[in-house]
């Protein structure tokens, strides 16, 4: 594979021909651009689940296109038949990751397109999965330049950014929630400095935001999740973008383990912290980030992984959640698509809400 531009590498793609959801697999970069061609449902699962696609926005869109070929595939002379083979599949690819909203909520599109039309012939309502999971990602390209534009607003030519996990180009179809300013920006002449926590333990600062960054030309610096309290006090940082995996209607937001430390830090300092994130991350079927199911991961991915031998004792506990939860005070603005949402969340989301959905 030729190195080539960021914005031109897609994340998720759908082979049509092939009957294979193609993905950048996140597992190996930096060092390796490698993509994966998944065809069955186990792959699937597993994809998502060792965040091989990571990123609610990316996860979503995947999981579109895998419940398509999935239903392609089956085999049945009734609607009722077709549906009990396509709900369990949509059932266990839903149980991979808890946390990203953007799972179910890209699954459940594609489950009411076969309700909705459980009437038409089945080759008919086949054709009409495939026109919506197209969708979900044509509206996630949109979306994200539009968030890109939002955002670009709030930040001038050389400002200083720190970003946590990877809420980029990599987590989505395009451009990304928290880093697309930064690439819009750089698309007019404009330039950054970013500071990339290196995100602790799955390095998704370190290994992809560095990495499609640097790609893009921007300054970019990594540092240790616990030096980003230095780095704000040396007058460094002039804004946190950060991603989100689920927003709750009263503005909670659920993101990479690790942001709610980066947003108590931003707070002492006097830093605005934006979150930025489409209306398909916001949940407002719950009140707060308490209703949240965080994922809890592996051990190994604290004792072992990145280094050559086990890095702690052995026997000793772990506590390994993949997420936290921001407290919707210490929010200076959500960034969504269709503008930037600030307190009081509660009326601020729901306005939006109202606006585009109802
Ligand atoms: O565990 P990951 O890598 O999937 O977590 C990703 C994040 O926390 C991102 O910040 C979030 O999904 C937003 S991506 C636009």
């Amino acid at each position: 594979m030729d190195k080539k531009d960021i914005m031109s590498y897609e994340t998720v793609e759908l082979d049509e021909q092939e009957n294979a959801v193609i993905i950048l697999d996140q597992t190996k970069l930096p060092n390796e651009i490698k993509f994966l061609h998944l065809k069955n449902q186990e792959d699937m699962w597993q994809a998502i689940y060792l965040l091989q696609v990571r990123g609610a926005p990316a996860i979503g869109v995947f999981a579109a296109f895998a419940l398509y070929l999935i239903a392609k595939d089956i085999h049945a002379d009734t609607w009722e038949t077709f549906y009990d083979s396509f709900h369990k599949a949509k059932e266990y690819l839903n149980s991979s990751r808890p946390t990203a909203v953007n799972l179910s909520w890209a699954l459940n599109r594609m489950e009411k397109v076969a309700i909705e039309n459980k009437n038409k012939p089945i080759p008919e309502m086949k054709a009409l999965l495939l026109a919506e999971s197209k969708k979900i990602k044509a509206e996630d390209i949109s979306m994200c330049r539009r968030i890109g534009e939002n955002g670009l607003t709030l930040i001038k030519d050389g400002d200083g950014i720190l970003t946590h996990c990877n809420a980029g180009q990599l987590a989505t179809s395009k451009y990304g929630t928290a880093l697309a300013p930064i690439h819009l920006g750089i698309e007019r002449g404009m330039n950054f400095r970013v500071f990339c926590d290196e995100t602790r333990p799955l390095l998704q600062g370190a290994r992809l935001s560095a990495f499609e960054l640097m790609m893009d030309g921007v300054d970019t610096t990594v540092i240790c999740d616990n030096m980003a309290s230095q780095v704000m006090k040396n007058g460094w940082v002039n804004v946190v973008f950060v991603g989100c995996d689920r927003v709750a209607a009263n503005g909670d937001v659920c993101n990479k383990i690790g942001t709610s430390g980066v947003a108590i830090l931003a707070k002492h300092y006097g830093i605005p912290f934006y979150v930025l994130g489409s209306t398909s991350t916001i949940d407002m079927s719950i009140k707060s980030g308490e209703e949240i199911i965080i994922e809890q991961r592996p051990p190994e991915e604290v004792t072992d992984m990145w280094y050559k031998q086990r890095m702690v004792p052995q026997g000793v506990k772990v506590y390994n959640p993949a997420f936290d939860v921001v407290d919707h005070e210490l929010i200076t603005g959500i960034v969504t698509e269709y503008g930037i949402a600030r307190p009081p969340y509660t009326e601020s989301l729901k306005a939006i809400f109202l606006k585009h959905y109802l």
